[in-house]
């Protein structure tokens, strides 16, 4: 463990280390402490809809296999072979009864368990017990509105005490209409030499950088107006756990500019109101991060994304488009397009910010760069606990206050043996 951890984040200074950024043993610790043992994404349960459907993905950088087996129950597995180690499943998704392992041929079926091993009789005369080297499950696995989440720790939370007052702000954007949210299209995925907490940043609460860094993007015309209107209203939340939102008013629009979307979102209005109650009338959720790398968008496009850690220098983008389930085909079309033209991987927006993080990474590389702090200090002070929104919630639209629970949070995780307390 990195003895000194909690002094890389000043929280009520609103100082953040760069160290956290470039070093190998801190991203070894994050490895160990976050994400083998926080709540983290799967796929969306759209996604495998039939006996034998799979997706795999990454936790961490532990490869894994969510699979819905043949009687239709979802589980997830190391997707590695316990013979000798290799890739078990090399496809992205598709549908099998079973897998067999392309170096020697042990072959599992879609719930796990070991079928067969050649040469079993001779080679191992009768003697391997087969029981005893099924698929590695993850230790809890769970459902909340059709998203898949697991973690490797039979000893963390419950997957609803784990998102505790954000799951209301996670049904702002996937469960607004009976049937809640679909995936539209595939996965789009992508490389960026950043470090994966700058995005899950970014996403949690960096209002600030919107009118700035994607003035160009916004020029176009192409996705909504993001200038601020001095009626602009809003605020960063933080529900709690390190968990963050960032909210316009409610009265604030936040939709790609097609006239089509537009008017749809305006039919619905009324019956996302009902449906999510009264905190509606104070805020309109429409950016998020659950920690710590699974974040959420419902404004220029309706992405939500996986930051998953491929080393400190790398971030591997996976990213959904979503719709609500109820809404009319070619509404789910357009926001499928409007969404890859401003966060697929050459999206008006997304160029922005890769190159934004990639360059807050790199610079992290000087040894004396490093020795600069960074400054997280916007509306430090200014914030307070709202009992309707049930969150920490900033005094105006732009503040840091969400960064400063972010990184509070990563800390708490990375120093702490168990979950008591946390
Ligand atoms: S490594 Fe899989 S069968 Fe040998
Ligand atoms: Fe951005």
């Amino acid at each position: 463990m990195v003895a000194d951890v909690s002094s890389l984040v000043d929280g009520e200074r609103g100082l953040v280390s760069r160290r956290i950024f470039i070093e190998q043993d801190i991203y070894q610790q994050e490895l160990e402490q976050i994400f083998a043992r926080c709540w983290l994404f799967l796929c969306h349960e759209s996604q495998i809809p039939k006996p034998g459907d799979f997706f795999s993905t990454y936790m961490g950088e532990d490869p894994v296999l969510v699979m819905r087996d043949t009687g239709g129950k979802i589980n997830a597995f190391l997707n590695i072979c316990r013979h000798r180690g290799n890739r078990l499943c090399r496809a992205d998704s598709g549908n099998a009864s079973s897998f067999s392992c392309a170096y020697h041929g042990w072959t599992y079926g879609n719930d796990g368990h070991l079928m067969a091993v050649p040469n079993e009789r001779d080679a191992y005369y009768g003697e391997l017990d087969q029981s005893q080297w099924n698929l590695v499950p993850v230790a809890q696995l769970d459902n909340y509105k059709g998203l898949i989440f697991a973690t490797f720790d039979p000893d963390a939370p419950s997957l609803l005490d784990y998102l505790g007052e954000m799951a209301w702000y996670l049904d702002c954007f996937f469960d607004r209409r009976e049937g809640g949210i679909e995936v539209v299209g595939g996965v789009q995925k992508w490389t960026i030499p950043a470090n994966w907490k700058l995005p899950a940043e970014n996403f949690a609460g960096d209002a600030y950088h919107t009118a700035w860094s994607h003035l160009s993007a916004i020029k176009t015309g192409f996705a909504g107006d993001f200038r601020v209107k001095a009626s602009t209203q809003g605020a960063v939340l933080s529900p709690g756990n390190g968990h963050c939102i960032i909210a316009l008013g409610p009265e604030d629009v936040a939709a790609p500019p097609e006239p089509d979307i537009l008017e749809y979102e305006k039919q619905v209005r009324a019956e996302v109101e009902q449906r999510l109650g009264k905190r509606t009338s104070r805020v309109n959720p429409i950016v998020g991060t659950m920690f710590p790398n699974f974040s959420m968008l419902r404004a220029a496009s309706y992405t939500f994304r996986v930051w998953h850690p491929k080393g400190p220098e790398k971030t591997e983008v996976w990213a959904w488009v979503f719709a609500d389930k109820a809404a009319p085909d070619h509404i789910k079309q357009q926001l499928r397009l409007a969404s890859i033209r401003g966060f697929g991987p050459s999206g008006t927006f997304e160029q922005d910010d890769m190159d934004n993080w990639q360059e807050c990474t790199q610079t992290c590389r000087g040894v004396v760069s490093r020795k600069f702090e960074l400054n997280m200090q916007m509306g430090l002070g200014h914030e307070s606990y709202d009992e309707e929104l049930k969150a920490w919630t900033s005094d105006f639209r732009l503040s840091e206050a969400n960064h400063r629970r972010f990184y509070g949070r990563w800390a708490q995780v990375m120093g702490a043996d168990t979950w008591q307390g946390l």
